[in-house]
């Protein structure tokens, strides 16, 4: 067994730290010097006025405080900072004017949720985290930039970074899964994308990490409730993501809804005074959620709106969505001394600095060009991106047989489903109606254009959540008289997103006893399932032969869906959270403690930590997914320990992989961790590393990985970041229950 010391990897971890940001000094001071000039020129209405965030004349996301008054008239008078949901260079150049016709002039800001791209529809973010590919995920951000930098909005409420272990939520569609180091990559790669060469360009926006933090934790999975969790779990699981888009320059953050261990995070100076801009420096500002700074009123921690915004303004919120306590009571708290001066100077400091390096006081209107707009928007090489991605968002589950990849030869296809022929659903839940449910290619369509000379046979069966059964004759005649079935099932677009957790999360209504029906006909089904989170779908999953989760795919989602059932895109997808059997599994996650009694088998039921009704074991695992082609693993070495080497070459290992099918294909490969014996635990296995590799027919590749000393350490009770020397376990595989290859090494005092 190679042995490794640990004293040398301490050294090499302290001198990785690394700097970020792409501001040079110089403009850095620069700008320093215009807020500061300009802050002394601020009344202290005016500087209240910047922290004041109102939401447009759209669609709300939150209950919209009832005194609306005038908002522009509040713009002309310096009371408004930024504003939500205005878009359209027309509809924000009025805005904007009003701005510029206060005393000082400063720019609104204009925020927006753009989640998954913004005329363009985009895959679900957990849909493009299914992809493992972190190019195509900063390029969908990058895309999505583009259009709304063209359309007047110069920040995006998004990446949500919020880990989610629990499928209930219906959150978990906004983010990228269970896994703080995939999550960490994605939060990254999405920020990146976003805000491009930097703060400054006119097709780059703010991006906003949020929602800090801990909210994916609700407890029982329901949205806005209380997180109770140990500090531990915090810092292992929830905050690396968050810190990773702070890594990545993210200009922004959001605080959350919930309470954390009895705090409201929106009144946390734990969260957002000691750890975001203590521990951590950031330098940009922190925006409230809608209203969260006035609910905390409803949480029982503060009496009323001057109690809430005194706790908020203490804590480091900076901004206030909506909720009007700040521009209401922060005047009266300076006059009371319940609020010094200099913690109102250091928020509008804060958000002047945002102004001046998206380059609004050079030119308030430099968003807002409708020649640009016009020319930005939907752009066909972007089209081509968004089916790409798509593709690559989709997890083949099942293919027994080879049943998939479809002949174009079939002479016919039975479409069965209540999704066979959806448009705007694909769409899924957090898109902008920009693109008026134009441009958007169903399954139906997407199959037609490229199935030459087959004869569809449409048959709807049922719809998402009724439990007629009216339908059913018809499509099992048609079903009867097809070469194959295709279905496509799932949950309703708006069954997931804010506000909506489900204590079922069974495919909904009667859709699987239609399947049953389907299969009853002794024809070849595959089944698609679309939706915003992991579905339990049990019969199917064991009766089927082919299944493929498809998520929300966005607007190329049909185009998306045949490439991959005619075999011209070969999956490449890896579930980035597990599917549980059963709600009562929940929470579920691949990187969990051992117990004193561990269940080593599904079978194990007595003096095991385990359920007497069913296997502790997913449905399907985080990491899974399968391709058209098969993988052969094998000739594992960890080299020599390099003590020499850059921090980034600690413990090389490497690997084969050969493509042992008949197609080309991708596979992710994973690298995953175990430290064997710790005080205190660590996780059976933990994701440290993966590739995602291209491999021809027959191809044979030698991969090497690098396992950083950063991956070795880990929070003790103390938070303290450690390294304990003991045997640790690599493990190479094709998902966390997939494990190929493994090898020990040593680690030494
Ligand atoms: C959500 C945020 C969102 C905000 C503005 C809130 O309800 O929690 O994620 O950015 O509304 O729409």
């Amino acid at each position: 067994m190679i042995k490794i010391s640990r004293k040398a990897i301490y050294i090499l971890m302290l001198s990785g730290c690394m700097a970020a940001g792409n501001r040079t000094f110089a403009q850095q001071d620069n700008t320093n010097k215009k807020v500061e000039a300009l802050l002394a020129r601020m009344t202290l209405d005016e500087k209240i006025g910047q922290l004041n965030q109102y939401n447009g004349d759209w669609e709300a996301t939150g209950p919209v405080t009832k005194d609306v008054g005038n908002k522009i008239e509040e713009i002309k008078q310096g009371r408004v900072g930024a504003v939500l949901n205005i878009m359209g260079t027309t509809h924000t150049r009025t805005f904007q004017e009003a701005a510029m016709q206060s005393r000082l002039k400063i720019p609104l800001l204009f925020g927006q949720d753009v989640i998954h791209g913004y005329h363009i529809s985009f895959p679900i973010p957990l849909a493009e985290a299914s992809s493992w590919d972190m190019g195509a995920i900063e390029r969908a951000e990058r895309i999505a930039a583009t259009e709304a930098s063209a359309s007047g909005i110069n920040w995006t409420f998004a990446p949500m970074v919020d880990i989610a272990r629990d499928p209930r939520w219906g959150r978990v569609m906004e983010g990228a899964g269970e896994d703080p180091y995939l999550g960490s990559l994605i939060a990254a790669a999405r920020v990146k994308g976003f805000q491009g060469t930097g703060l400054g360009s006119t097709d780059a926006v703010m991006a906003c990490a949020k929602h800090f933090a801990a909210y994916g934790a609700a407890i029982g999975g329901r949205d806005y409730n209380s997180v109770d969790m140990s500090p531990r779990t915090l810092w292992e699981i929830y905050l690396p993501p968050f810190k990773a888009a702070l890594d990545a320059g993210v200009s922004t953050f959001m605080n959350s809804f919930n309470d954390l261990n009895g705090t409201p995070a929106t009144g946390n100076s734990y969260l957002q005074r000691d750890i975001l801009k203590g521990k951590w420096g950031f330098k940009g500002f922190v925006v409230s959620d809608w209203g969260s700074i006035g609910e905390m009123i409803n949480h029982g921690y503060a009496k009323d709106n001057y109690q809430a915004a005194q706790e908020a303004i203490k804590a480091g919120s900076d901004m206030d969505m909506e909720s009007r306590s700040y521009i209401n009571n922060l005047a009266k708290l300076v006059a009371d001394k319940k609020v010094p001066v200099s913690l109102i100077d250091d928020a509008v400091r804060r958000i002047l600095t945002k102004k001046f390096e998206l380059g609004l006081f050079d030119d308030p209107y430099r968003f807002i060009n409708p020649e640009r707009e016009k020319t930005s928007l939907n752009r066909p090489e972007n089209v081509d991106d968004a089916r790409d991605m798509a593709r690559k968002s989709i997890v083949l589950l099942k293919n027994e047989n080879q049943l998939l990849p479809l002949s174009r030869s079939l002479k016919t296809i039975a479409l069965i489903g209540p999704l066979a022929k959806a448009e705007k659903e694909l769409k899924g839940f957090w898109s902008l109606d920009v693109d008026k449910g134009q441009g958007i290619v169903s399954l139906m369509e997407g199959m037609q254009n490229q199935a030459g000379q087959t004869k569809f046979l449409y048959a709807k069966g049922c719809s998402i959540t009724d439990t007629s059964r009216d339908g059913f004759a018809d499509a099992i005649a048609a079903a009867k008289k097809a070469d194959v079935v295709v279905m496509a099932m799932g949950e309703a677009p708006d069954m997931t997103g804010e506000a909506k957790s489900k204590s079922n999360i069974h495919l909904p209504g009667i859709q699987e006893e239609l399947i049953k029906e389907i299969k009853a006909t002794g024809k070849p089904v595959v089944v698609l399932l679309m939706a915003g989170r992991p579905m339990i779908f049990n019969w199917t999953a064991d009766h089927v032969p082919a299944i493929l989760y498809t998520w929300w795919l966005g607007s190329q989602g049909g185009n998306a869906m045949a490439d991959v059932l005619y075999g011209d895109y070969n999956p490449s997808g890896k579930l980035p959270i597990t599917f549980p059997r059963s709600e009562g599994q929940i929470p579920i996650y691949y990187n969990h403690y051992n117990t004193g009694r561990p269940a080593r088998n599904d079978n194990d039921l007595f003096y095991t930590s385990a359920y007497i009704d069913l296997p502790n074991s997913p449905q399907y695992a985080f990491g899974y997914g399968l391709s058209y082609t098969t993988f052969d693993y094998k000739s594992m070495e960890i080299g020599k320990f390099n003590p020499s080497a850059k921090s980034d070459k600690i413990i090389p290992v490497s690997f084969m992989i050969q493509n042992t099918g008949k197609y080309a294909g991708e596979e992710v490969v994973q690298l995953y961790l175990s430290d064997m014996v710790s005080q205190p635990l660590r996780p059976i296995k933990e994701l440290k590393d993966f590739r995602k590799i291209l491999l021809q027919p027959g191809q044979i590749k030698r991969i090497a990985f690098n396992i950083k000393p950063d991956e070795l350490s880990f929070y003790n009770d103390k938070l303290e970041r450690i390294i304990q020397p003991g045997t640790f376990e690599v493990m190479i595989g094709s998902a966390s229950n997939d494990i190929r290859l493994q090898k020990t090494f040593e680690l030494t005092e």
